[in-house]
């Protein structure tokens, strides 16, 4: 397929190019780069051109062109209608999987107009050319964080939604309701939800990962920038939730895990499947000291740490049931919280300022 990947230059966005091109697809990547860089697809192209290279490899695609012709990029905004009729006008597109958007917790509680008009705003502006052109075929990145407070876990795609402590999980909410309505309003559009846990790691050749602006919010990227010596310490945010060491539990998943599931969720958009919504995490729950902990372990780095006050918005716990993608999708989580946490500090440790080197 030829695919339109919407911030494709992104931390989850670079690392599905990966999987997409080993996979034999060929992508068109939109991004304004407001949260990354275009070094990112360099990147791509030398981790996905080694593979390629490799003699085990070869059988695996049987694209025959070149990947300059494979991977096309426009810089420019998803609210720019202009810039989205000229990429129809020019490529063939038979899909889209869309991660553009902005992402940051507390700056949406500052910046909520920034974030309805960028997230909201420019999906909007998305599936009305999507439509247009009749390419209705469409993979949104949502969040766990529509679940809200969950009622109970491991927590089930038929989990009724919550309600997102911030404007940003509003945005995933809202627009998952938007492509709900446009599936019942036309059920010629495919459309698939995924709804993503917490992602760390990086792919496994040290050259593409996550690379936050400022202090880092996340915990992985926080935990590297400690190792690394940017940071002193980790302040780890409350112990007294209820959890088997009182931190907070979250369900990781490795971002190369998170991008292949995209690449399977690509084939069940061609059996033309309508709306489906999946839960990618791993089905595991880790507390932050467990995460700790097992850095340390497979890194060897000590990672100093004092507990401060609960973050608000925080919950207890998040972890979900993967069996419906396991079952739909053929996908499951293969990498473990040993090979995230190696992978996260290769990234950070050949690329101490990210793609700003
Ligand atoms: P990221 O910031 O690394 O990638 C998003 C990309 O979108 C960036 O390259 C940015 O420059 C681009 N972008 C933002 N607004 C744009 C616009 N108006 N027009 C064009 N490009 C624009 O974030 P990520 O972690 O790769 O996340 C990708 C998607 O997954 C986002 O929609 C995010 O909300 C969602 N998501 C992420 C997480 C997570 O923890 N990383 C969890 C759940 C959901
Ligand atoms: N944490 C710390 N110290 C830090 C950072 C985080 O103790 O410096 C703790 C948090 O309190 C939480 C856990 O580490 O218990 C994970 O926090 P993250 O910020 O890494 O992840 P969240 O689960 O809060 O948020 C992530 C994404 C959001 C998304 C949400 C639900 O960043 O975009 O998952 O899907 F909305």
């Amino acid at each position: 397929m030829n695919v339109l990947v919407t911030g494709g230059a992104g931390f989850i966005g670079s690392h599905t190019l990966v999987e997409l091109l080993e996979n034999g697809h060929d992508v068109v990547v939109l991004d304004n780069l407001s949260n990354s860089s275009e070094k990112s697809l360099e990147k791509v192209k030398e981790i996905v051109s080694d593979y390629l290279n490799n003699p085990e490899n070869k059988e695996s695609t049987d694209n025959n062109k070149s990947l300059d012709e494979r991977i096309k990029f426009y810089k420019g905004d998803i609210r720019d209608e202009v810039i989205l009729n000229k990429i129809f006008d020019e490529n063939k597109i038979d899909a889209c999987i869309h991660f553009a958007g902005l992402k940051a917790v507390g700056e949406s509680v500052a910046k909520p107009w920034l974030y309805y008009n960028n997230n909201i705003g420019g999906t909007l502006n998305l599936i009305k050319v999507l439509d247009e052109r009749n390419c209705k075929n469409i993979i949104f990145s949502s969040s766990a964080t529509v679940y809200g407070v969950p009622e109970s876990v491991p927590i089930k795609e038929d989990c009724p939604k919550g309600s997102p402590t911030n404007p940003y999980g509003w945005t995933k909410s809202m627009l998952e309701q938007i492509f709900m309505d446009m599936y019942t309003s036309d059920n010629e559009w495919n459309i698939i939800l995924l709804r993503y846990f917490n992602p760390i790691g990086a792919h496994e050749s040290g050259k593409i990962g996550e690379d936050p602006n400022g202090i880092p919010n996340n915990l992985m990227p926080y935990i590297t920038q400690v190792a690394v010596g940017k940071l002193e310490k980790l302040g780890v945010f409350g112990n007294d939730y209820n959890t088997h060491d009182g931190t907070g539990v979250r369900d990781y998943i490795h971002v190369v895990d998170l991008a292949i599931g995209h690449v399977k969720a690509l084939k069940k958009i061609e059996e033309k499947a309508g709306l489906n919504i999946y839960n990618l995490g791993t089905g595991t729950g880790y507390s932050v000291l467990d995460i700790v902990n097992n850095f340390e372990a497979a890194n060897d780095i000590k990672i100093p740490y004092e507990i401060k006050e609960r973050r608000p918005g925080d919950i207890d716990e998040s972890y979900c049931d993967p069996s419906k993608a396991k079952e739909e999708l053929g996908w499951v989580a293969t990498r473990d919280i040993r090979k995230m946490c190696e992978d996260s500090w290769r990234w950070q440790k050949n690329n101490p300022k990210g793609f700003k080197d």
